[in-house]
């Protein structure tokens, strides 16, 4: 199917300082690609060992514990946003609330703020998103984790059915002009990023948070299973690699990000089943599916029950949701992983 809205959106500085003074708590946590069954492609770790892929420059791979307390050091607080999905402006561009309070659940605090929210207007059982423009840590301008994770507390994940144009998310130019940009581990990547994302019509700054989630944007990144390179395709698309280097930036990132928009085309334009898939979420996912893995022998293999939150309420809004302040997420269940 095509994309039919193009995709524009606009946005302006949109700051979490915490970024810099937070390298403890490192991206070890990430091992969602390993879970057990995944449908996009991606295989579990059979030896059970899951391998701590190397990290950016951003972040220190030493994490094996979270400190719980964070820190009284944090840099400058949250500079207002001023995120914008065009298409969803509507003419009141005015007014983003200062940051100010944020008495939601979860969160003393507020991450950054957007002049737009998520558009939504089809049936859900989970109903409407509750998105606010302020971002916290279990809500944001893309919805509220209840509803983003609609039924893994209650039967099954049932994702709503979002669309790519629905969304609001960052340019990814814009978002690299802010100095506590989370992506600067992937700015030799942003025009390879914005070309093949384009070609798609999908938000560079998606598949960009993708690579970040993937490999922190290290092109040299090898999972458990052998995933190649920044997006972490696996062996089975490296068939046309330049030389056999299935990790060549522009044939990873094109390849990676054909397969994102294949992945969304056979789903029909559903977006969100889309990036959980590519985490390694089935549809049906339950709470206890999703952390069985935690009680085996690979613990990582969890799926990470934040991953859509964090994507679209995190990185898609240029928000480190690892090193942000709060963290963003209500479950972190793949804490437990490095305890002890
Ligand atoms: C824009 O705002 C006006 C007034 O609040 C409302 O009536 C209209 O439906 C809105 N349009 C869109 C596209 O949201
Ligand atoms: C919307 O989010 C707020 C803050 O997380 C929460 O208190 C409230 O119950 C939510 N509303 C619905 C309808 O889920
Ligand atoms: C994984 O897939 C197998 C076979 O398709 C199925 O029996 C099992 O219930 C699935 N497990 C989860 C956690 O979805």
């Amino acid at each position: 199917m095509k994309l039919s809205a193009p995709f524009v959106l606009i946005l302006a500085a949109l700051g979490v300082a915490e970024a810099a003074t937070h390298l403890n708590h490192g991206r070890v946590a990430r091992h969602h690609a390993l879970s057990r069954n995944d449908s996009v492609g991606k295989r579990a770790d059979k030896s059970g060992r899951c391998k701590v892929r190397p990290t950016s420059t951003l972040v220190s791979s030493s994490s094996t514990h979270h400190s719980s307390t964070h820190s009284s050091t944090h840099a400058a607080q949250t500079t207002p946003a001023a995120l914008n999905n065009k298409d969803n402006d509507n003419g009141s561009s005015s007014s983003s609330s200062s940051s100010s309070s944020g008495s939601n659940k979860g969160s003393g605090k507020t991450l950054g703020t957007a002049n737009s929210l998520i558009r939504f207007s089809s049936n859900s059982a989970c109903g409407g998103p509750n998105a606010s423009k302020d971002i916290t840590a279990t809500r944001g301008p893309n919805g509220d984790i209840d509803w983003l994770n609609c039924g893994v507390n209650n039967g099954g994940w049932n994702p709503p059915y979002v669309q790519v144009s629905d969304i609001v998310a960052v340019d990814l130019y814009e978002a690299l002009k802010d100095p506590n940009t989370p992506f600067k581990a992937c700015s030799a990547y942003i025009d390879t990023f914005v070309k093949y994302a384009n070609q798609h019509n999908i938000p560079p700054i998606l598949i960009a948070s993708i690579a970040m989630q993937e490999s922190s944007c290290d092109p040299n990144t090898v999972g458990g299973a052998g995933e190649q390179g920044l997006m972490q395709i696996t062996k089975d698309k490296c068939g046309g690699a330049p030389g056999g280097n299935c990790k060549d930036v522009d044939y990873n990132i094109k390849t990676g990000t054909a397969f994102f928009a294949q992945t969304l085309s056979d789903n029909g334009g559903s977006l969100l089943l889309t990036i959980g898939q590519y985490n390694g979420w089935p549809k049906g996912m339950t709470y206890d599916s999703a952390t069985a893995a935690a009680h085996g022998n690979c613990c990582p293999c969890q799926n990470n029950l934040d991953y859509l939150m964090q994507t679209l309420n995190g990185w898609v809004l240029n928000v480190d949701p690892y090193t942000s302040s709060p963290r963003i997420g209500q479950y972190f269940n793949l804490d437990v992983c490095h305890r002890g």
